[in-house]
């Protein structure tokens, strides 16, 4: 029985939409002074110069921004700096000695890993050398296809250090979706593991690299493989494969001088999902991204240097390379990483780790959070989280119960909750509150942060009134935003200008970026966003195209064709919902269900496993021959299906909608 006292609290809590930030908070945030927002407005873009101003510039930059060709903006022009030097050699006379990384292995009998500043930049340098030594030049694009590792952190920032541009990718995608990277970025040198922990067992990685490394259409000269199992695993090595471990010892005590890279110079690349089958790769800059992703950790996660900061997402998203890697480094902060996932050995794992290390901020996905919830309470509450200071999420839209469960179990009523709203696309943070400033409203992320012009805007463009449904637009550019998808600027403005912008102009007021998600506003200028409007599927704040999940299932033989959409999902928000027709003379049998599955695994990762395979007749289609998604959704979602009359084959709708109540 739960104590009246909690009762009487949950009810005081459910009723509320509005929370202060805590005074204990305010008290010593790193920003506070709500004129931050005004100053911003008159000034801008010259506000972004104290962005700038928290790194460490080899040449100073002339021009704040240079719009005089948009889309296609340039911050920090003339600046020379380098990211690794700004993550490691500044902070090494004051913090050295200092935790940098935190690392949490999976396995309770193995010892877990601290990386001074010193020790990190000593194996950074080594490992930069390494790949110097391998031929890696400058602009030469590094694949890493790695699980959560020090080493990977590691790669990246060897990687900037001599201005190779990285490209990671999530070690749950599959062999088809390496090759599909490595290929798109003509990829030559690849960084990868022996395997990983992953709820109590060894899981192999290696193999899978091969496999992918098989479907690369030109020549790779190097492949470097951390051993992370060591007799777990008997990894195989090909011919031009090199064991991380030898090439650094081989390099002990290198020191490589960190290039000065232009502020505009790509830092890295990021494949992400979009509405074709073909991923994005997102380019960011040097400049642009390392002083948004500084700012935004000193602004909204308030990062200190003596904090502890732990960030639960993985490296291989945007999350974990703007928020693990980059952002909390440039500030000097001890980082942590951890390897596995929240519920193994127990249900309290991330607990553990905030009582054990002492962290002073937490920051995580809403699908995360509703697992937590439904593990219950008395998991947060067998551990000490007093030092907790702040909480964040990031992702997908977190619904009011969810937050107020993080905001009393896990932030015991005395942490700020930031919801911030981002994409890869963005580099860093664009919507939340400040938390030191703003009042917090559950569901709603907030307002803009200072110098981002974002609106809510209809279909011709227009603002829409508080509370009506619209679209997120940014109205301005920013300094950590995309500068194009790599080698292929034409499909940079058809997919994020095109919608909004005049794009024969060369005015830069007219030309507005469209993230692609819907939104509404309130009249308070808090922004709730309510999700995404193309073909992008959002799995435990993980984007996926259903176009490439359709064409993973097309492939499978005997399928004739398919529909995936998004249904509503308890924990992973939604779950990917696949309609197929098969090919006559084929079963609609549990082993076509099967090869259905493994074939989309196979293509992406398991990540993007169906949750439900339904087999059907037709689709439901327009007249004109188009797949009414929308339709399907609603039968996912077990909805009333309202007027079907403008189909082309209404009587199909209900016989799918049987078939999912089965
Ligand atoms: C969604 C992740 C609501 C949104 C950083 C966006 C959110 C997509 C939020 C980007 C939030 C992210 N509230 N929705 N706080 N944060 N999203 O590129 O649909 O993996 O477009 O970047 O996630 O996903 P991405």
């Amino acid at each position: 029985m739960p104590e009246k006292q909690d009762v009487e609290l949950e009810a005081r809590l459910e009723d509320r939409q509005r929370f202060e930030p805590p005074e204990s908070f305010v008290e010593q945030a790193n920003v506070s002074d709500a004129s931050v927002y005004e100053r911003f407005e008159e000034d801008w873009p010259e506000c972004w110069e104290e962005a700038a101003d928290l790194l460490d510039w080899d040449e100073s930059y002339d021009e704040v921004l240079d719009d005089s060709n948009p889309p296609f903006y340039e911050w920090f022009t003339g600046g020379e700096l380098n990211a690794s030097a700004n993550c490691l050699d500044r902070h090494l006379d004051e913090r050295g000695d200092e935790a940098a990384i935190e690392w949490v292995g999976e396995p309770t009998d193995e010892d877990n890993r601290t990386y001074t500043y010193e020790e990190l930049h000593r194996e950074v340098n080594e490992f930069a050398a390494a790949l110097e030594e391998m031929g890696v030049g400058e602009d030469d694009v590094v694949t890493m296809y790695m699980p959560m590792v020090p080493e990977l952190p590691i790669a990246m920032l060897a990687c900037a250090r001599i201005g190779a541009p990285h490209s990671v990718v999530f070690a749950g995608f599959s062999a088809d979706a390496l090759a599909t990277r490595m290929n798109a970025a003509d990829s030559e040198y690849l960084v990868t593991c022996d395997g990983y922990y992953r709820r109590g067992d060894p899981l192999e990685h290696k193999a899978k690299a091969d496999e992918g490394l098989a479907g690369v259409e030109h020549e790779v000269s190097d492949v470097v493989v951390v051993d992370r199992l060591g007799d777990d695993y008997d990894h195989p090595m090909g011919e031009s494969h090199s064991a991380y471990a030898d090439l650094v010892d081989a390099q002990a005590g290198a020191e490589v001088e960190p290039v000065s890279r232009d502020a505009e110079d790509m830092l890295f690349l990021m494949y992400t999902s979009g509405t074709t089958g073909e991923p994005k790769g997102v380019k960011h800059t040097t400049g642009g991204y390392l002083a948004w992703t500084a700012w935004t950790s000193r602004a909204v996660l308030d990062v200190k240097p003596e904090d502890t900061y732990f960030c639960s997402a993985d490296i291989g998203w945007i999350t974990g390379h703007s928020y693990i890697v980059y952002g909390p480094l440039a500030l000097g902060t001890t980082t942590m990483m951890y390897e596995g996932t929240p519920d193994y050995p127990e249900k309290d794992r991330l607990w553990d780790i905030v009582e054990n290390y002492e962290a002073d901020q937490l920051y995580t996905a809403p699908t995360a959070i509703r697992a937590f919830m439904k593990w219950g309470s008395q998991y947060p509450e067998q551990h000490d989280l007093s030092s907790l200071r702040l909480l964040g999420t990031v992702g997908e839209p977190i619904n009011p119960k969810a937050w107020k469960w993080y905001y009393k179990h896990v932030g015991d009523e005395s942490c700020p909750i930031i919801d911030t709203w981002w994409q890869t696309e963005t580099g860093g943070m664009m919507v939340t509150t400040l938390p030191g400033v703003k009042d917090m409203k559950p569901g709603s992320a907030g307002p803009p942060l200072p110098g981002v012009d974002a609106q809510v805007v209809n279909a011709d463009g227009d603002e829409v009134a508080p509370g009506e449904a619209g679209y997120l637009t940014v109205q301005k550019p920013w300094p950590g935003m995309l500068r194009t998808l790599y080698q292929n600027d034409e499909r940079y403005i058809e997919e994020y200008w095109a919608e909004y912008s005049d794009t024969q102009s060369d005015d830069p007021d007219d030309w507005v970026y469209f993230p692609e998600d819907g939104a509404k506003i309130d009249d308070d200028g808090y922004v709730t966003v309510l999700g995404r409007v193309d073909d992008v599927i959002n799995v435990s704040g993980h984007r996926l195209g259903t176009m490439e999940i359709e064409s993973a299932i097309v492939g499978v033989e005997g399928v004739a064709e398919a529909a995936v959409v998004g249904g509503d999902h308890d924990v992973k928000g939604e779950a990917v919902y696949a309609y197929v027709i098969t090919e006559d003379g084929y079963e609609e049998d549990d082993a076509m269900r099967q090869r259905i599955v493994e074939g989309v695994e196979d293509a992406i990762g398991p990540i993007a496993r169906p949750e439900q395979v339904v087999f059907t007749p037709e689709l439901p289609k327009t007249r004109s021959g188009k797949i009414m998604r929308r339709l399907l959704e609603d039968v996912a979602n077990g909805e009333d299906l309202g007027d079907t009359s403008t189909l082309r084959n209404p009587e199909v709708v209900s016989e799918i909608a049987a078939k999912v109540d089965e």
